[in-house]
């Protein structure tokens, strides 16, 4: 990262520190990440680590013809999967942008809504909205939910700025299922997981050995194989007390790791972001680490940097008003995409930039505004990288899983990892300092998970129907 030549040394300076995150501090934040891990799954109240009920992974010779759900953070879609065996899949699926009115009204009216979508993908794509045969689905739900059984699980957190609170404390799978009864639709939703264990499933089935999935994209969070007597909160006589595999997937919800404990480096911005988020205090970790809320902090360093005068100024002494900056200065008007190609702008004029000030804030920039924007983007997202290192690295050393003979595999999905630029180099940076980097290349693969939540929430779903004796 070339710091820039054309702007202000000390403003330069002031967000250098205040998003710097040195070598020394891995140690100590992959320890504490390593006993957050521990005290979720000993205790309630702490990092979620919620026991899946998914008790083994795919072999990869899974076969059949199965659909799914994916709700993410920005889209909706709905797949059919035909797994073919020997890690063979093909997938058609059909995706739908969530408007804002859906994620932040009732949620029963989101449910309503993606109960039409289902209809309009089996009529459009299968021609089977009256099937005689029931079909199986997998519902992959990327929000944290209490699961209680394989097909049951209570919404106890909207995250991503969704606010559906009616249906809090309620089975999801029953509000959707009640949904699609009311549409007379032969689906029975039969598996229930998170766009992580989808990641997980995914990348088994394709790469077997894999044992952790990852999602760095809207929100983040990760899923991992566990071994069943590590899972000390489970009661014994629960329904998943005993594993048949004596192991269970957990969703560990990363995402809240730092609530509790302050452990995370936050600065002026990252504090002024959770205060004004839906959540204040929760999920500290994903508030410096995932695409909306990394955009969401450069805008506000953009926005505090021109109310005080050092950004898009005209004339000396007249710092740009709130009405001025227009959209600059409301909450999540400046999204991801729009950071990654700032981050992208690779020509000598900063064009890119210029362009994006210019047709969407109506804002003239000068080659010192466009080279700070930039330093910005860069910050914010290298920090974000190395955070993500730090997880990573706590659940390997957690695991244990460099004392075994075979790889790690790590199976990854969402935008920031799949799109957005230098993100895996620094990723990949921030492992080589916390292990070194003969280890990283020769024991660590990070792998992109192809489609995981469609294809996983369709192996779920397979498996789902294996542990319940039905054919699929
Ligand atoms: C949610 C997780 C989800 C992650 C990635 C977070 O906001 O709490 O359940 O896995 O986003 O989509």
């Amino acid at each position: 990262m070339s710091v820039p030549s054309h702007a202000k040394p000390e403003v330069i300076a002031h967000l250098t520190q205040a998003f710097a995150f040195p070598i020394s501090a891995y140690d100590g934040l992959v320890d504490q990440f390593i006993k957050e891990l521990h005290e979720g799954l000993t205790h309630e109240n702490r990092m979620p680590m919620i026991p899946t009920f998914v008790y083994e992974l795919p072999t990869g010779e899974e076969a059949g013809v199965i659909l799914s759900l994916d709700l993410g953070g920005t889209n909706l879609r709905v797949c059919r999967t035909t797994l073919s065996g020997k890690g063979n899949f093909e997938i058609i699926h059909k995706k739908w942008t969530i408007s804002d009115t859906l994620k932040k009204g009732p949620g029963k009216e989101l449910f309503a809504w993606i109960a039409d979508r289902i209809e309009e993908f089996l009529d459009v794509q299968c021609h089977a909205i009256h099937s005689e045969s029931n079909y199986p689905l997998g519902m992959t739900f990327s929000f944290p939910c209490e699961q209680l059984d394989i097909n049951v699980g209570k919404l106890f957190a909207w995250t991503k700025g969704f606010r559906g609170n009616d249906i809090l404390g309620q089975d999801v799978v029953k509000v959707l299922q009640d949904c699609i009864d009311a549409k007379k639709l032969n689906i029975t939703v039969n598996a229930l997981i998170n766009d992580t264990v989808g990641t997980l499933l995914a990348t088994t089935y394709k790469h077997p050995g894999c044992e952790i999935g990852i999602i760095f994209g809207t929100g983040t969070n990760c899923a991992y194989l566990e071994s069943q007597s590590e899972i000390v909160k489970i009661k014994s006589g629960a329904a998943n007390y005993t594993s048949p595999t004596n192991h269970q997937v957990i969703n560990t919800e990363w995402g809240a790791f730092g609530n509790a404990s302050g452990a995370l480096p936050a600065n002026e911005y990252d504090n002024r972001l959770d205060t004004r988020s839906s959540q204040p205090g929760k999920q500290r970790y994903e508030k410096m680490v995932s695409g909306l809320y990394i955009s969401e902090l450069t805008r506000l360093v953009i926005h505090d940097l021109a109310a005080k005068g050092e950004l898009f100024v005209e004339e000396p002494g007249k710092p740009k008003t709130d009405e001025q900056l227009g959209d600059l200065a409301i909450k999540e008007r400046f999204d991801g995409a729009m950071m990654g190609s700032i981050e992208g702008d690779e020509s000598t004029n900063l064009d890119t930039i210029e362009h994006h000030f210019l047709t969407n804030y109506n804002l003239k920039t000068s080659t010192s505004d466009r080279e700070t924007i930039k330093y910005i983007c860069q910050l914010i997202s290298a920090r974000s990288a190395r955070l993500s290192a730090v997880g990573i690295a706590a659940l390997i050393k957690k695991r244990k899983l460099l004392n075994e003979p075979r790889k790690v595999i790590v199976g990854i999905d969402g935008s920031l990892f799949n799109k957005y630029p230098h993100f895996v180099q620094h990723l990949q940076g921030a492992l080589n300092e916390i292990f070194n980097p003969a280890t990283v290349q020769s024991r660590i693969s990070l792998i992109h998970a192809e489609d995981g939540s469609g294809v996983g929430g369709a192996i779920a779903a397979y498996l789902a129907c294996k542990q319940q004796g039905q054919p699929v």
